[in-house]
């Protein structure tokens, strides 16, 4: 039986390919500045400096346009525990140093961006943000306990930049303001970016070690979480998020799960000894539930916002 690859052998034989990668990333990636997406002139002081408040009634955005903003700032804010996890499972030196050099530096410019436009734009409560931004980022995030190295880092890293991107695209179409949606697809361009790098590692990383790359990739995909998870109105919120198509189950499996694996061709590889052809099965296993426990959220979801229409219907018959 093949002996496992050690982290060291693994970081040191895919260096090559981060380098690649990181050539192709900047060749790719366009330069941008967060201040050309936010309506300076709306803004205005607030009481501290003799102007006035934030008070609800300022916002244009829905309660779920409101609420889906906060959850991906929030997520976003929250990078330097992301940083402090990838450095420690990839390498500081080299190209992976490089690269999580970058890759924080892009992924701050996505906090800065939204936070700006929605303290300009008065679109949420600016002190209820800052109290949960204290919140979530004393708690930090942390890495599962079933994490372990540069596989799964990477697995779960491609999953997660592919959701973000998901999540960040239907925030901008439910805020209902053509600045915000630009803006939020300017932030999804570049989650896609780190998506393909990320996507690009993990394929490289198959080839290399197949049957590892392959348990690291069932484990993440069963164990997926969105990164923000836990942050304060977690449940709430997500409920909410998920009614309204933000990131859901159905987007988890189609958008997110299934394209990632196409692409690695998980399930068309013939390089694994029996232990990859077990993490395979399980991963098989593991997709077809997911599929039944979609179809019954669906279904579940399309009750509930049929009961809530009807009720809508009831309190005001000419709204709807
Ligand atoms: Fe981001
Ligand atoms: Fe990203």
């Amino acid at each position: 039986m093949p002996k496992d690859l050690t982290q060291l052998q693994l970081l040191t034989e895919l260096e090559p390919v981060v380098a690649n990668q990181l050539d192709r990333h900047l060749a790719t990636t366009k330069e941008w500045h967060p201040h050309d997406y936010v309506p300076w002139d709306e803004g205005r002081n607030f009481a501290a400096l003799g102007g006035v408040d934030w008070d609800p009634e300022q916002s244009r955005l829905s309660e779920v346009a409101k609420v889906a903003m906060i959850t991906n700032l929030l997520t976003e804010d929250n990078l330097p525990s992301y940083h402090r996890t990838i450095s420690e499972h990839f390498s500081r030196d080299g190209a992976w140093g490089t690269w999580v050099g970058r890759w924080t530096a892009e992924e701050n410019r996505h906090a800065i961006a939204m936070r700006d436009y929605l303290v300009v734009t008065r679109g949420v409560d600016p002190v209820a943000l800052e109290q949960d931004r204290m919140v979530h980022m004393t708690r930090g995030v942390h890495a599962p306990d079933h994490f372990h190295g540069m596989l799964d880092q990477v697995a779960y890293v491609t999953f997660q930049e592919l959701a973000t991107r998901i999540s960040h695209r239907a925030t901008g179409r439910v805020c209902n303001d053509p600045m915000a949606d630009t803006m939020l697809a300017r932030i999804a361009a570049d989650e896609n970016l780190h998506m393909i790098f990320y996507r690009s590692l993990a394929a490289a990383a198959f080839d290399l070690a197949p049957d590892q790359a392959m348990e690291s990739v069932t484990k993440i995909a069963k164990t997926f979480a969105m990164p923000g998870t836990g942050m304060p109105n977690w449940r709430r919120n997500g409920v909410l998020m998920v009614k309204h198509g933000i990131y859901d189950l159905r987007q988890h499996l189609d958008e997110v799960l299934t394209p990632v694996l196409r692409h690695w061709n998980v399930f068309g590889r013939t390089d694994f000894t029996e232990r990859g052809e077990r993490a395979r099965q399980e991963l098989a296993e593991y997709l077809d539930k997911l599929g039944r426990d979609v179809v019954r959220f669906e279904e579940q979801r399309a009750r509930i916002l049929a009961r809530e229409a009807a009720k809508a219907e009831a309190l005001d018959p000419a709204r709807v």
